[in-house]
């Protein structure tokens, strides 16, 4: 190991809520970093030893009584800052510079203009400062800020200004103290990335080592710590997070993790058995519950959305009972929770449209001392890219999100054996046909759905009376808004074809053209 191999960038956290997103655009410029409270001591920030520290934005305000404050003493330990927005004003706080409040400001000012910025300002960019290299002079960031730096501290020059604000960014070369008002980790800001990157190799001198390869081997050895010699359960759904966790933990502890799948019989065409297939072999203790029968049984008669989600949530927390029971005490449960997750159960959700269903009901009816979490950091691109550091089969690794009800809420009312087949084969023409012409990468989820609709066709000389698939496909950043892929019509024309021909009892094919909102990106 060389002496550069252990470079650490150390990100204080006051509360904002962009820490981890700060912490992946690090990790994306090759830097390995952690994020800590903002309560770490200089004493223990000295012997983390960072090569520079990022500052959070935070919800304070830096004269607000129970503000979030560093230890003074950090700044007088020669390691580079970047703060950012409140982080910004931090430093101006504390270095001796004067911050008001928007308020202040306002009253202040003789147009009586305000100072607080929001959304995408156009800012001007010093581009001989090592912070702004590369940037054009003039491009949009994206600011979240009320207060403002009326006095930037001695030592300190501006940097960058937006048509409000002569103090969008500060610097002190010396000290190698950066402030950014505005967030560069942000897609809405256009250089964020080069800012960051600038930050990390032109500031603190980063070399660019780290990959997944380290992260990898890093969460083994913490795994491998955490867990001793006790046992580890994982309820494994064969979706991506599931099974990368199930790679990462077989990897680390072997013989003492059992993985347990509940083929729930709603899966997509052979997904049951590719599951199989990979996890008989790298796991050691694999158990596969073919459970079909019993979901199927109760889902009988069942029309209604959120009762079947209802149904197929308890069922599975039963079977999983049943097996985990068999096995008796364990000391960790493990789940493949990634940080989207981790951010969307923090927020709670306003109203309820859909009950997302995943393993949630599982940790209390199973005999566990604590829970694990290996992959809580990661976003889903860094999962999936630590997945093939695993070795992981692509097919497996770019899986499309899949939800746990499964194709059940891609039936439109009662789920039947008969409708499931149709369904299968449907979906999967579609997706041969898309992965065919080469346009897999390009659309986030895409799938067939059966309607509940039958329909007057023609075939040969007689007249047919059969079901309408309908075809979905959306780009998505969140899932939370999407819009309708514009699937070439050679395509969809492909699909059609080969779907009418094949798939018995279909004798129509439609495509959803509608974004969400209104309509959502399942049709159930
Ligand atoms: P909607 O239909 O709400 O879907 O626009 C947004 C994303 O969530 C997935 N989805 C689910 N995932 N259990 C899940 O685990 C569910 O019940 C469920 N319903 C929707 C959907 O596939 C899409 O990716």
């Amino acid at each position: 190991m060389n002496n550069t191999q252990n470079q650490k960038v150390l990100i204080l956290n006051f509360g904002g809520q962009y820490d981890q997103l700060i912490a992946r655009r690090v990790r994306e410029c090759g830097v390995y970093c952690e994020v800590h409270p903002y309560t770490m001591t200089a004493e223990e920030i000295k012997a983390f030893a960072p090569i520079g520290m990022i500052f959070t934005g935070g919800p304070d305000s830096v004269y607000a009584q129970n503000s979030c404050h560093p230890d003074e003493a950090i700044f007088s330990l020669g390691i580079p800052v970047l703060g950012i927005c409140y982080g910004c004003q931090l430093l101006a706080y504390h270095l001796g510079g004067i911050v008001t409040s928007a308020a202040e400001a306002e009253a202040e000012s003789e147009t009586h203009e305000t100072s607080r910025e929001y959304g995408k300002t156009v800012t001007y960019f010093d581009t001989e400062n090592p912070l702004f290299v590369g940037t054009p002079e003039t491009s949009v960031t994206w600011m979240s800020h009320g207060d403002y730096m009326k006095q930037v501290p001695a030592g300190f020059t501006l940097c960058a200004h937006s048509d409000k604000c002569p103090n969008v960014a500060i610097s002190d070369g010396k000290r190698r103290f950066y402030g950014v008002q505005f967030h560069p980790e942000v897609n809405h800001t256009q250089y964020g990335r080069e800012i960051l990157h600038n930050f990390l190799y032109r500031i603190c001198g980063a070399v660019g080592d780290w990959s997944m390869g380290n992260y990898k081997n890093l969460a083994i050895e913490q795994i491998r710590e955490k867990v001793g010699t006790e046992r580890v359960l994982l309820a494994l759904s064969g979706g991506v997070d599931s099974s990368v966790c199930a790679a990462l933990l077989s990897e680390a502890i072997g013989e003492q993790l059992t993985c347990v799948f509940v083929d729930h019989g709603l899966m997509r065409m052979n997904e049951g058995d590719q599951v199989e297939a990979v996890f008989s072999k790298r796991a050691a203790h694999f158990i596969r519950v073919n459970a079909e029968e019993r979901f199927l049984s109760k889902l009988a008669g069942v029309e209604e959305p959120e009762k079947k989600r209802k149904i197929i949530g308890e069922e599975f927390i039963r079977v999983f009972e049943a097996e985990s029971k068999k096995i008796g005490h364990v000391a960790f449960l493990a789940q493949g929770t990634i940080y989207p997750d981790v951010i969307e159960s923090g927020k709670g959700k306003a109203a309820t449209i859909k009950s997302h269903h995943n393993v949630g009901g599982l940790p209390s009816v199973v005999d566990f001392r604590e829970i694990i979490e290996p992959l809580r950091l990661l976003f889903k691109d860094e999962v999936r890219q630590l997945g093939r550091e695993l070795g992981l089969p692509e097919e497996l690794v770019m899986r499309q999100p899949f939800p746990g009800p499964g194709l059940a809420i891609r039936i439109i009312g009662e789920v039947t054996k008969e409708k499931l087949s149709i369904l299968r084969r449907a979906d999967a023409i579609m997706r041969e046909e898309i992965a065919e012409a080469g346009l897999s990468g390009t659309m986030n989820q895409y799938f067939a759905a059966l309607t509940n609709m039958r329909s007057v066709g023609v075939m040969g000389d007689g007249r047919t009376y059969d079901w309408a698939v309908a075809l979905r496909s959306v780009t998505t950043d969140d899932f939370m808004t999407a819009d309708w892929t514009r699937i070439p019509y050679e395509v969809l024309d492909r699909i059609s074809t080969r779907i009418v021909n094949e798939v018995p009892n279909v004798n129509r094919v439609l495509y959803d053209i509608t974004s969400k909102p209104p309509a959502t990106v399942e049709f159930e």
